[in-house]
C-alpha cells in the first residue's frame, strides 16, 4: 500500500520531473491542490482516473479518500506544488497514513525559489560574496520559532528567499533593516514564476513595499533578497575557485598563473 507525493514545479507543466509526469499519467487517483497546482498539468492524467481538488477539503477528509482508494488497490497520487518538501504541509498527512500502514514515495520537483531565480537570471551563491541562502517565510498569522525571527536570520547578510511573505513585505523591510541591510540592497520579486503571467520586479529593500503595492502582488510571489540579486552583477567579477585556471582540484591540474 503507497502514496505517491509528487512536486508539480512551479507552475508551468514542463517543469515536472519525467518520474513525476510518469506516474501522474498511471494514477487511478489524483488529488491536487487547485489554488496552486496548474490544471493543464493535472489534465496529463489518464482519462479514467479520478481527478480530485483539494483545496476545499480538511486534512482528515482527505486522508481518509487516499486510504479508501490506495485499499481498493488504486494508484493514488498527491500532486503538490514546487517541491513537496517547502511549505508542502506534508508530514501531517505522511503521519495520518502510515498510522494507516501506507508507505510514502516522495518525488520532488522544482520549488518556486529556484524557478524565481531563473526567471531573474541570478545565481543565488556568488562566489567571495556570498555562499548561503536562507529558505524562509516572514512571520504573519503563523507564526515563526523563537530563533528564526527574520531579524536574526538577516544578520548572516546572505541571500534570503521568502516564501508565503507578499502581504508582509513592511515588516520584511524593517527586519533587513534592523539586521543591519543597507536600504538599497537588491531585491527580485517573482510572482507567478514561470506561469504565462509571472512578473519580475526588481527593487531595494527601501522600496520593497511600495513595489508590491504598485504591481498588485498580494500572493504566489517568491521574494529573493541580498546582493547576489545585484542588477549591476555582471560587471563585477566575481569567479569561483571551480573555473579558476590556477586553482588544482579532482578533476582539473590548475597552470601556475603568470
Ligand atoms: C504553500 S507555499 C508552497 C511552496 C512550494 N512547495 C515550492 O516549493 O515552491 C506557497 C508559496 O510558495 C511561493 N510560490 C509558489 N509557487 C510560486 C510561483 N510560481 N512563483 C512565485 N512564488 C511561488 C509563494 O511564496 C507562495 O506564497
Amino acid at each position: 500500500m503507497k502514496l505517491y507525493i509528487v512536486g508539480a514545479g512551479p507552475g508551468d507543466p514542463d517543469l515536472i520531473t519525467v518520474k513525476g509526469l510518469k506516474l501522474l499519467q498511471e494514477a487511478d487517483v489524483v488529488l491536487y491542490a487547485d489554488s496552486l497546482v496548474n490544471e493543464e498539468l493535472v489534465s496529463k492524467s489518464k482519462p479514467t482516473a479520478e481527478v480530485l481538488k483539494t483545496a476545499g477539503m480538511h486534512l482528515e477528509e482527505m486522508v481518509e479518500i487516499m486510504i479508501a482508494r490506495i485499499r481498493e488497490g488504486k494508484k493514488v497520487v498527491r500532486v503538490h506544488t514546487g517541491d513537496p518538501a517547502m511549505y508542502g504541509a506534508i508530514m501531517e498527512q505522511i503521519v495520518l497514513l502510515k498510522k494507516e500502514g501506507v508507505d510514502i514515495e516522495i518525488i520532488p520537483g522544482v520549488s518556486s525559489v529556484f524557478a524565481a531565480a531563473a526567471a531573474a537570471g541570478a545565481e543565488l551563491t556568488i562566489p567571495d560574496l556570498t555562499q548561503t541562502v536562507i529558505l524562509t517565510r516572514a512571520e504573519g498569522r503563523t507564526p515563526v520559532p523563537e530563533f528564526e525571527k527574520l531579524n536574526d536570520l538577516a544578520k548572516h547578510k546572505c541571500t534570503i528567499a521568502l516564501f508565503l511573505s507578499a502581504t508582509l513585505t513592511k515588516k520584511v523591510m524593517k527586519e533587513f533593516i534592523n539586521a543591519g541591510w543597507s536600504e538599497d540592497t537588491p531585491i527580485v520579486v517573482v510572482y507567478k514564476a514561470t506561469w504565462p503571467d509571472e512578473k519580475i520586479v526588481r527593487t531595494t529593500v527601501k522600496d520593497l513595499d511600495d513595489a508590491m503595492r504598485t504591481n498588485g502582488i498580494r500572493k504566489q510571489a517568491m521574494i529573493l533578497a541580498g546582493w547576489a540579486l545585484d542588477p549591476n552583477i555582471h560587471d563585477k567579477d566575481y569567479r569561483s575557485k571551480l573555473y579558476d585556471k590556477t586553482f588544482t582540484h579532482g578533476f582539473r591540474r590548475g597552470v601556475k598563473s603568470e
